[in-house]
């Protein structure tokens, strides 16, 4: 019997950048998960036939949001629930699972590479049925409803056991416990020549893959050791725990520095990677070589052809705003288009459905492609293998290699974390208002050519999305871009994100922080950092 719940609207529902993301503590607040579930399913309107997949990154909170999800989704009349065993999927395997199930759309439940446990985060996204996170027009109609709610639904039932595969019921919804690793594994088998990886690993390809205690560990176990024939230990750190083992389950340089260190130490395996919280960020390590993500998608992109899944082509290539122009000069010389979206993969997933585009990727360490409508990691991992095997080449003189056919964009992100809401946004309101008076003013050596706040129209639908970040072109090419995180769940995130070029005769292999130090210096200055943040330099640079 569905049960009619009273409520009252719960302040700060919008969705950021990838869902509604805040603290446990928060999450844990009566209705404050119900609240926001109602909201989505007053939206989306499931029928009687509608299949929902749940899929979580194994944090804490998982299983009770899990259940609840579940009996909210009977008294919302939903036909049937597929959940992945113990509660976990990964973002790209929930991807998967809803475009191959043909549901009608999916919750995904995570917080990424925020940190987990009780004191950590906890977030809630909805996927519509291509498979992706819902658009714009869609997350804007659910926090639109979230402050109006008044009524939420359930099916009262006891728990359903999340650790047993096989059929379970609560009132008419049928609730499926699926194998959360088997489809996707399978999907990453069809996408890529494993006989060709198994050849470089029997000829002694080695690797590290960092799971970070995060999800990604069942399906790289599977795939690397089981599939490939990588040695067991390749996976480290490979079972999900709720609070990632104390890890920041962020794949960069910082927060991976054990993977880091061991691949420029003289022990190093040929090929290191690592991936996030949820499974959708990747960070590509050669021995001595760390690969930028923005330089990751544009040698992806340069080379997918050599898979049997891209073996016909790229139809476009799109990146976010921040990334690096490294794809546009790939896009460019394969004569195909670039596009450039506001930050977050919600925005790719028109692109991909209207075959605009095949492979698109974040300077945040997501690549992905248009076999699912997430960004995957260890797709991304699996294709650097693919062609790595075929080309019989190091990931250092792949590198080198696209550098001296394309000039390399040295890039760099720079994040002051923890800042008080005001001050930063004080720092855009003045930043922005100088904006119309910036262009032809010097800093240093740097001349400002241009600037303005990013405005993206959807190519697709005409959707318009303004002010999603400045940008200061300068007269070399090189460019500055400011944008506050719409992810952080403490104060206010300022990125600052810096690139410059340099041209396939110039200096290709210098060390990034002394080729972006005069921007830096710039960029800092245009936007009054140290006044406004009273801060001298950032928290994490990646
Ligand atoms: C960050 C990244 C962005 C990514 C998002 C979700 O968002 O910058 O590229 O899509 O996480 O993984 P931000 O905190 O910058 O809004
Ligand atoms: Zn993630």
């Amino acid at each position: 019997m569905r049960r009619t719940m009273t409520t009252t609207p719960i302040e700060g529902q919008r969705p950021g950048t990838s869902g509604l993301r805040k603290k446990v503590t928060v999450f844990q607040q009566p209705s404050y998960a119900e609240n926001f579930l109602q909201s989505v399913f007053d939206v989306v309107k499931p029928s009687s036939d509608a299949t929902l997949v749940i899929g979580g990154d194994g944090r804490f909170h998982n299983r009770t949001v899990i259940q609840q999800a579940m009996r909210m989704a009977a008294g919302n009349g939903y036909g049937r629930v597929l959940v992945g065993r113990g509660g976990i999927l990964s973002t790209p395997a929930t991807s998967h699972i809803i475009r191959k199930y043909g549901a009608s759309g999916g919750l995904v439940l995570s917080a990424s590479h925020n940190p987990g446990g009780p004191q950590g985060d906890f977030g809630i996204k909805y996927n519509i049925a291509n498979g992706g996170p819902a658009p714009e027009a869609v997350t804007e109609a659910i926090y639109a409803r979230t402050v109006e709610i008044d009524r939420w639904y359930i099916v009262d039932a006891p728990d359903i056991d999340l650790d047993t595969l096989g059929a379970n019921q609560i009132g008419d919804m049928r609730i499926e416990i699926i194998d959360p690793v088997a489809d996707y594994a399978d999907l990453m088998e069809e996408l890529f020549d494993f006989d060709a990886i198994r050849a470089a690993v029997a000829g002694g390809l080695s690797m590290s893959f960092d799971a970070m205690g995060a999800v990604t560990g069942p399906y790289a176990t599977e795939i690397l050791e089981n599939r490939l024939g990588f040695t067991k230990g390749t996976v480290r750190n490979g079972t999900p725990l709720e609070d990632f083992g104390g890890h920041h389950p962020d794949p960069n340089p910082v927060h991976a520095h054990e993977l880091y260190d061991l691949m420029m130490s003289p022990t190093a395996p040929d090929f290191g990677a690592a991936s996030d919280g949820d499974g959708d960020r990747n960070l590509i390590i050669g021995r001595g070589r760390f690969v930028t993500p923005s330089d990751s998608l544009a040698m992806l992109a340069a080379n997918a052809h050599l898979a049997p899944a891209y073996k016909k082509g790229l139809q476009g290539i799109a990146r976010s705003m921040p990334t690096s122009a490294a794809a546009d000069r790939v896009a460019n010389a394969l004569d195909v288009p670039c596009y450039e979206t506001p930050t977050g993969w919600k925005f790719f997933g028109n692109l991909l459905d209207a075959g605009f585009v095949t492979i698109c990727g974040e300077e945040s360490a997501g690549t992905g492609s248009d076999h699912v409508r997430e960004k995957d990691g260890l797709w991304a991992v699996l294709l650097w293998l693919n062609i790595l095997a075929e080309r019989r080449i190091s990931v250092n003189a792949l590198a080198l290699d696209h550098w001296k056919n394309y000039g390399r964009n040295y890039y760099a992100r720079h994040d002051y974390e923890g800042l008080e809401g005001p001050a930063a946004n004080a720092l855009m309101a003045e930043l922005e208002n100088s904006l119309p008076t910036l262009a032809g003013k010097s800093f240093g050596p740097l001349t400002v050519r241009a600037a303005d706040n990013f405005a993206y129209s959807d190519p697709v639908d005409g959707y318009k999305t303004p002010e999603q970040g400045v940008r200061i072109f300068f007269k070399d090419e090189s460019r500055a871009v400011f944008r506050l995180s719409g992810t952080g769940t403490e104060g206010a995130t300022l990125r600052m994100y810096l690139e410059r070029y340099e041209p396939a005769e110039g200096r290709l292999d210098e060390d990034t922080t002394y080729m972006l130090g005069e921007l830096t210096e710039a960029a800092k200055t245009i936007a009054a950092i140290e006044k406004h943040t009273k801060r001298t330099s950032p928290d994490v640079v990646t």
